[in-house]
């Protein structure tokens, strides 16, 4: 069993954060609900125990508490803020509503150089707050070892029991040393190494792939996303001809993507690939469709329907395996909210790349040989080109905005930017308006060029893409893609807008 940090969930929306920053020390986290009976944490025989954040008060009737056997099995225990809160409320110190909240920066004081967690830091340290709750009594035998301008037990250790807490959120990018605080707890305290790499997690999961499938045949769904790609790769390294992958054209697919996920997975890799085809029954679907829920439903539907039907072809496998990641496993507490009870879902099964986070997905792809342009892509919708032309999709205008997303993707990659944001694109937005080429008028469609910023798709910034890179993108695009006579650039932000137009 790998060495491992058992992070419980009270339902902060940094949760996965504390889990992402423990695999940076190259140690690996589980994200366990809050109420996980300590029999359960002792089985996985965790190193170190993690309290998270939650917007919960400790006194409130119906706060999210822990089993407390589990501040009694001898593991080192870590609180952060609403973590720190429920080891003061549970062991004997007392929590109030503070006078203000406290919430932002802040500067750490640390009162004692000696306390573990703060092995090797100076003495003063930026922190970033975020908390009403205040602790107005520590718990016997505990130590307050640093302040903040606002709080006297903003840092909290009992050393002997191995317990400790913090106010603030050391998880966070505000706290900017907050890195090497979670560091000093997971290798310092808890006593853990370096194990947790990509490297290692092939020869694992290589060997629990070839035990669950035996001789049993296997087969992937091969978008050409990074996470499909992936799990490509790690499955055939596993079990080799037994897998099948079937990659269906939907005729929604960006300039080349067929001939590079041929190009990679059967030329490089050897893998057996099902092409289907079905590029004219998804446009004869979406023909004289315009409402975006309508094209979606239309493209979702067909999708099934094909790749069933491409099963079949296939010929008999016992398992369908997919990409999912462990954020679509984790069994998350809404933030404040609590969970019904017996609604874990079993994982596992089918999917190889189920424990692990994307930034780890992109290494482990790497790591198994594929190329960049596969592992470090941005990310591309399910319904494909068809959410990027508003109204009615037409062969027509599928052609007319592939050639313009590849001009974007070139000239993004050419200069750098490419691989530096979320997503850039090109919208074709199916409205005419008149423009002068050489002598001649012309009545044109116009593209929308989409450029934006994100950690993981739920809220986006546009990118201040300089001024000259614009002026390329518009006169490539005008003058290599005939039926495009104007650019306009998207500068929404989300929310309100979406990344996607449609
Ligand atoms: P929105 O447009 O909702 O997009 O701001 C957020 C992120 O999700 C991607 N996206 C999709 N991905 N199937 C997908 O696989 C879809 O139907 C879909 N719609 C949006 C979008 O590209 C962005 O990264």
């Amino acid at each position: 069993m790998n060495e491992q940090i058992v992070i419980l969930d009270f339902g902060s929306q940094y949760t996965q954060v504390i889990a992402r920053r423990i695999r940076e020390c190259n140690v690996y986290s589980v994200i366990l609900r809050y109420d996980t009976p300590a029999a359960e944490i002792v089985a996985l025989q965790p190193r170190g125990i993690i309290l998270s954040g939650g917007p919960s008060s400790v006194y409130a009737a119906d706060a999210p508490l822990p089993d407390k056997e589990i501040f009694n099995l001898g593991v080192p225990v870590l609180g952060i803020c609403y973590g720190l809160q429920l080891i003061a409320h549970y062991l004997g110190g007392k929590v109030e509503k503070g006078l203000k909240r406290e919430y932002g920066k802040g500067t750490l004081q640390v009162k004692d150089g000696f306390c573990p967690l703060f092995a090797n830091l100076p003495e003063t340290l930026q922190v970033w707050n975020s908390h009403g709750d205040q602790l107005t009594k520590i718990p016997h035998g505990f130590k307050a070892v640093a302040v903040t301008e606002n709080s006297q037990y903003a840092v909290l250790e009992n050393r002997s029991r191995k317990i400790f807490g913090l106010q603030f959120h050391p998880e966070v990018a505000h706290t900017p040393r907050g890195r090497e605080i979670i560091a000093n707890f997971v290798h310092n305290i808890c006593g853990c190494g370096k194990n947790w790499t990509m490297r290692n997690y092939i020869d694992q999961a290589v060997d629990d792939i070839r035990k669950q499938v035996g001789g049993e045949k296997v087969i992937l769904g091969l978008s050409g996303g990074v996470d499909s790609s992936v799990a490509a790769a790690l499955l055939h390294k596993a079990i080799g001809d037994q897998l099948t992958c079937i990659f269906v054209n939907n005729g929604l697919l960006r300039g080349k993507e067929a001939d590079v996920v041929r190009e990679v997975f059967v030329r490089h890799f050897k893998i057996k690939l099902h092409y289907e085809d079905a590029s004219k029954l998804f446009l004869k679907r979406l023909k004289g469709v315009t409402d975006p829920e309508r094209k979606r439903k239309i493209i979702g539907r067909t999708f099934i329907e094909v790749f069933q039907a491409a099963t079949k072809r296939v010929g008999k496998a016992k398992f369908l395996a997919q990409g999912t990641l462990y954020p679509d496993v984790i069994e998350s507490v809404p933030i404040g909210g609590k969970v019904e009870k017996g609604l874990k879902r079993e994982y596992g099964k089918g999917e190889p790349l189920a424990r692990l986070f994307k930034d780890e997905v992109r290494e482990l792809g790497l790591e198994l040989g594929l190329p960049r342009k596969i592992v470090l892509r941005q990310p591309f919708p399910g319904p494909g080109l068809a959410v990027r032309i508003l109204g009615e999709v037409t062969p027509k205008r599928c052609d007319i905005l592939r050639e313009a997303d590849s001009i974007v993707v070139e000239e993004m990659k050419a200069s750098g930017w490419y691989y530096k944001i979320w997503q850039s694109f090109a919208v074709l937005l199916p409205v005419r308006s008149v423009g002068v080429m050489g002598d001649e008028r012309t009545y044109d469609y116009t593209i929308a060029l989409r450029a934006v910023e994100s950690q993981d798709g739920m809220t986006a910034d546009w990118v201040k893409l300089p001024y000259d890179l614009l002026e390329k993108l518009s006169n490539r695009i005008i003058n290599e893609v005939k039926g495009v006579n104007r650019i306009c650039f998207d500068i929404s932000s989300k929310p309100p807008a979406t990344i996607e137009w449609e």
